[in-house]
């Protein structure tokens, strides 16, 4: 493969705090230098002036429905999303069918992640046989396998003893336990936040204490067995208040928001621009449930100062079916991989964010957060000797999601009609163009 000479963009790295206008040489599959006018006679040259190039985004929650669910999405049509959204990495969810609570489904997904070459597959195993709550998977066999981390996203292991075992084991093999924080007590039945809005739509809620009540029990657990807990897809104030205090007390606790969680609130249930005259729109039904406003600006205050670690995208593909029906009977979840960089370059021009704080949440963040760096030497930054993998994207370009073009199978966003800010213009994966913006009429 020829020598990649990515020239005269703003490059922005938070791992090696490097904002600066220099070149990237990408050779052999990994950063070959970092600096002022590079030069390679060899190199392919991509012109990145007036762009910003940043490492390749990391995604640690991305659901691909491979095996099983093929008509929502496959780990190829998944990672072609990746690539269009600037993903490079993604850690795939084991709820698949049958879930990868067996290194089978484990080895199945990685296969087809090589075979489709868009972007890297980091596998998360599930944490109880077939997410069924009840008895643990093989942890052991499945951290040998190559899970990075542990997860029965979309579901809460209720039984509080069972979560017990499974940080002991998650602290033994030195993996991340993701923990999806819903208790399903408080939950009953809930399709939307409780809240106002539930309320006038007569839309049975599901109170933010459902949330807070599992982040406090699993806390509890990650102190007594001293693992390391990851809280996925955080969506209250009170949760982001008990993740703070968790770390000043030193627990070894990570978490992610969403794009959506820090963009939208519960108002989206009844507001979406390019849909008048119905009562709910089902592509905002998602779990957690979108918040209150205050809850929303809680998140983005907890990503921006570091309290939640990393934007991880809930990328949770479903078909047209799977939506066009009543609200409580919608499949939960939002195609979010193609549209994250955009809502947190919304989140910048509002001033919520800066720049440099959004490509760390996307970069060094979940890097750090999983210590990916064991695993992947140098991921996640364009330190010499990373993997060649890089976004070349324009902060200033903004653009309306039109999910119809989507590479994801999955078109279900609430964002759809809506002006978002941030274009991926080139995705680089293993030194190879994965991912070129082509405009459209
Ligand atoms: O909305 C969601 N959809 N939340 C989850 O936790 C699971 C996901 C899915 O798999 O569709």
């Amino acid at each position: 493969m020829r020598a990649l000479l990515v020239r005269g963009g703003r490059v922005i790295d938070p791992a090696s705090a490097v904002d600066a206008r220099v070149d990237v040489l990408l050779r052999d599959g990994t950063v070959a230098a970092v600096g002022p006018a590079l030069a390679d006679p060899g190199a392919d040259v991509l012109d990145a002036t007036g762009a910003v190039v940043a490492p390749g985004f990391i995604d640690l929650h991305t659901h691909l429905r491979e095996p099983g669910d093929e008509h929502k999405e496959t780990v190829a049509s998944g990672l072609a999303a990746a690539a269009a959204g600037g993903f490079t990495t993604v850690c795939a969810m084991p709820n698949t069918r049958p879930p990868a609570d067996d290194p089978a489904v484990v080895r199945t997904v990685l296969e087809l992640a090589s075979a489709s070459g868009l972007a890297r597959v980091l596998p998360i195993g599930a944490v109880t046989r077939d997410r069924a709550g009840r008895a643990l998977a093989d942890l052991a066999e499945l951290a040998a396998a190559g899970c990075v981390a542990f997860s029965d996203d979309g579901a809460y292991v209720a039984d509080a003893a069972l979560m017990r075992s499974a940080l002991e084991w998650a602290r033994a093999l030195g993996v991340p336990l993701s923990d999806h924080c819903e208790d399903p007590a408080l939950v009953r039945g809930g399709t939307m936040n409780e809240g106002p809005v539930s309320a006038r739509l007569g839309l049975p809620g599901a109170p933010g204490a459902a949330e807070v009540a599992a982040v406090a029990r699993d806390l509890a657990l990650a102190a007594l067995t001293d693992a390391h807990l990851h809280i996925a897809h955080v969506s209250t104030a009170a949760a982001c208040d008990l993740i703070a205090t968790a770390k000043a007390r030193g627990l070894h606790v990570t978490a992610e928001v969403t794009p959506h969680h820090c963009f939208l609130t519960e108002r989206a249930v009844m507001e979406r621009a390019d849909v008048e005259g119905l009562a709910y729109d089902t592509d905002a039904r998602v779990n957690p449930p979108l918040r209150s406003e205050s809850d929303r600006r809680a998140c983005l205050e907890a990503l921006r100062a570091g309290v939640i670690d990393c934007v991880a995208t809930d990328h949770a593909p479903h078909a047209r079916t799977d939506k066009w029906c009543e609200f409580d009977r919608a499949a939960p979840g939002i195609s979010g991989l193609e549209t994250a960089l955009g809502v947190l370059g919304a989140l910048v021009a509002q001033g919520a964010l800066d720049l440099p704080t959004a490509v760390a949440r996307l970069t060094a963040g979940p890097a750090r957060a999983w210590d990916l760096g064991r695993r992947v030497p140098g991921i996640g930054s364009l330190r010499p000797g990373a993997p060649a993998d890089l976004v070349v994207f324009d902060a200033a370009r903004e653009w309306m999601v039109h999910p119809a073009r989507f590479r994801s199978r999955g078109r279900n966003t609430p964002l759809a009609g809506r002006a978002l800010r941030g274009l991926v213009l080139t995705t680089v994966h293993g030194g190879r163009v994965v991912y070129r913006h082509e405009e459209q009429g």
